[in-house]
């Protein structure tokens, strides 16, 4: 299988010297690429800025803001089996981008911010590749990741406590499939879960497949 997978944050920038960013890593998304090269697939991987290394046998597309990973999502779709939504993507960008360094004035400053694209919400409905979405959720994990699910028109979410998983070696997980069905993956190593999870990728683009041949 083709894995396109995206990892890590993406950074918003404000002025030459700052940015908006988050804490994810990049961890989950570098152990999933791994865990596919291992299994024998070919993965093309959507960076943002971590540092984390490169593994072995991954092609790996640096990025930095959310319209950059929404442009390279778009030009590497065609070419995949499923694709992976891993990154912690901002949801928010300075509605302007000053062009010279902010200046520190003794007084209050706004900073006005708009929503990003939605590159998951924003996918052709009429696609051959499977979708896997995240959730990273701090209350309500399964009812937020359902409406995730739904709302995105994902095939699978994978759902986890970003208090347990982000900028951790370790995570628990949730999957939930389209169909209602779901299935837990105890507290372990991201390189454990990972393999669990593209087995669980396996199964269902196989499933897929058979279907469609009936
Ligand atoms: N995502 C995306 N484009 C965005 C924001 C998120 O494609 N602009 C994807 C993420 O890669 C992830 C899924 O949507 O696969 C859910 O991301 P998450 O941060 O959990 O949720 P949000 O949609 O941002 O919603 P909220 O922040 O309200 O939980």
């Amino acid at each position: 299988m083709r894995f396109l997978i995206t990892a890590g944050p993406t950074r918003e920038p404000i002025d030459p010297v700052r940015y908006i960013s988050n804490r994810s890593s990049g961890k989950m998304g570098y152990a999933i690429a791994e865990a596919a090269i291992e299994a024998g697939h070919e993965v093309v991987l959507i960076s943002g800025p971590v540092d984390v290394d490169r593994p072995r046998g991954v092609a790996v597309i640096p990025i930095s803001t959310s319209d950059e990973m929404f442009d390279a999502v778009r030009r590497h779709t065609s070419r995949c089996d499923i694709l992976v939504m891993c990154a912690a993507v901002a949801d928010y960008k300075s509605a302007k981008v000053a062009k010279n360094k902010i200046k520190k004035r003794g007084e209050n400053i706004s900073l006005e911010l708009v929503p990003t694209r939605d590159i998951l919400a924003s996918l052709p409905k009429d696609r051959q590749y499977l979708v896997v979405g995240f959730a990273a959720e701090t209350e309500n994990v399964e009812n937020n990741a359902q409406k995730k699910l739904r709302e995105k028109n994902c095939d699978i979410v994978v759902a986890n406590d970003a208090r347990i998983g982000m900028e951790s070696d370790e995570n628990e997980v949730t999957i939930l499939f389209r169909d209602g069905e779901m299935k837990r993956i105890s507290r372990d190593s991201k390189r454990i879960i990972s393999r669990d999870l593209v087995k669980v990728f396996e199964n269902y683009f196989e499933k897929r497949l058979t279907k469609k041949k009936q």
